[in-house]
């Protein structure tokens, strides 16, 4: 393969749009994307709804053709979906006429039951799942579906787990959970994962580094890099400063409602962020 190692995933100058309602029309979503995510990283995106985040990670995986530009994946441009990389999605990715442990397994069809066995055991371990390996997914909370789901991906084992807000449809408290348990997750398997949401929060307590998407037709506008220790301090200063940067990268206060001024703070900052301006093109004027 003509990979070039370091990067499992390569954007390059790639622009989408859709045909719109009359003839002739056509809705920019994106617009001169670049992105590199590389072996191991766990990559967030943010943006505002609509702005064309799942587009961008359905062309990665495969399931949507650009209008311009590459996606390359380990070194191929991708054309199509490919069972070494597996998607998650917000719910509903888990098969309810397979108990757990089949459901975990489902990827594993090729090995025999005696290679099975120990891997779907591993798995139901850890993510916490022991004593519902017999269980159906309709006697499972929400959150336990979606660490089926997750254990599922691992247990095939796959080089790169594109994730689209799996955690959107869970309580707050079940989502903390579950970002602490893939924080864990993600530390022992080492896993590049590519995971796209709208809450910034989720972002910074997961990411190596988070790229900032601006309204549609959106554009990487900032990259910020996330050099803080885990499992993150949700109280340490180095989180807040982070957190408060992407939402100032995205023209909001935290302070509810009000807007800043200031899109592209040029500070450096001295608790582990900081942050490059989208790599594409110079920082947007503010919108
Ligand atoms: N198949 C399609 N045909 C036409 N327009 C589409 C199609 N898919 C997406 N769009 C449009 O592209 C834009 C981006 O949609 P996308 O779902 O990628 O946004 P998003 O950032 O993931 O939003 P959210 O945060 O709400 O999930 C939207 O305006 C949407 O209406
Ligand atoms: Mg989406």
């Amino acid at each position: 393969m003509s990979t070039a190692p370091q990067s499992m995933v390569s954007v390059r100058d790639l622009w989408m749009s859709f045909p719109g309602k009359r003839a002739g029309e056509q809705i920019h979503v994106l617009e001169r994307i670049n992105l590199e995510v590389k072996e191991g990283e766990l990559v967030c995106i943010v943006g505002p709804s609509g702005c064309g985040k799942s587009t961008l990670l359905n062309i990665i995986g495969g399931f949507l053709q650009q209008t311009l530009g590459a996606a390359i994946v380990e070194g191929e441009p991708v054309s199509g979906p490919d069972p070494r990389r597996i998607f998650v999605f917000q719910e509903n990715g888990v098969f309810p006429w397979l108990t757990v442990e089949e459901n975990i397994g489902f990827g594993l069809a090729k090995k025999d039951q005696t290679e099975r066995r120990p891997i779907i055991a591993h798995y139901v371990g850890m993510v916490g799942l022991h004593g519902f390996e017999r269980a159906y997914p309709r006697e499972l909370s929400g959150g336990m579906r979606q660490r089926v789901e997750i254990a599922r991906a691992l247990a095939a084992s796959p080089d790169i787990i594109y994730m689209d807000e799996p955690f959107g449809a869970l309580d707050f408290l079940t989502r903390l959970k579950m970002r602490s348990d893939l924080t864990r997750i993600w530390q022992s398997e080492k896993k590049t994962i590519l995971f796209v949401t709208h809450d910034i929060e989720e972002a910074v307590q997961l990411a190596d580094r988070v790229l900032v998407m601006s309204q549609r037709p959106a554009t990487i506008q900032t990259v910020i890099n996330v050099d803080l220790p885990r499992p993150r301090d949700l109280d340490s200063s180095g989180y807040i400063e982070t957190r408060d940067r992407i939402f100032a990268a995205m023209g909001m206060s935290v302070r509810i409602g009000e807007t800043t001024t200031e899109k592209n703070p040029e500070t450096p900052s001295s608790h582990g962020v900081s942050e490059e301006p989208g790599p594409q093109r110079e920082p947007r004027e503010h919108r």
